[in-house]
């Protein structure tokens, strides 16, 4: 079977979709205060790469530290509902740019296995 990131048609489209992903995020008014002080560029960078990883393509992210990279947003009162709402933009995001939906359940299944990272559980 090819992976998820070939399905996906690649680096360019997963770039596409996590553009579109942040526009969402940072237009939520109960998300976007987490990213008050992050920069938006470097931000969508380090998730790209990320995705790519998630989606079994080329590129490695060694000691990704998902626990870490949300220690402050924990401290700011990040929570699941937060999570929640960030996984259904990404969902939105992946169904407007007619990814397959056993494709997107196959995504979105693999964010939410980072969740108790992202939230320190
Ligand atoms: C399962 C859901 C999520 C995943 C998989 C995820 C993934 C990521 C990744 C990969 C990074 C970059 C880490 C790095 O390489 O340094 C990041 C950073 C960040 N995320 Fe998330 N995230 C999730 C949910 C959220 C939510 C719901 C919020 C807030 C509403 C959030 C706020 C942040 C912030 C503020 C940063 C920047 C940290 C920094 O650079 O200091 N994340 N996230």
């Amino acid at each position: 079977m090819e992976s998820l990131y070939f399905e996906l048609g690649g680096s360019k489209v997963i770039e596409r979709i996590v553009d579109d992903l942040y526009n969402r995020v940072l237009r939520d008014q109960d998300l976007a205060p987490f990213f008050a002080n992050i920069d938006p560029v470097l931000l969508r960078h380090k998730f790209c790469t990320f995705m790519n990883t998630v989606a079994g393509g080329p590129y490695e992210r060694s000691g990704l530290e998902l626990r870490s990279a949300h220690f402050g947003a924990v401290n700011e009162g990040l929570t699941d509902s937060h999570v929640d709402k960030f996984v259904a933009h990404f969902s939105e995001v992946l169904n407007e740019a007619a990814i397959p939906s056993p494709l997107v359940e196959a995504l979105i299944a693999r964010v939410n296995e980072f969740r108790g990272d992202v939230l320190g559980y």
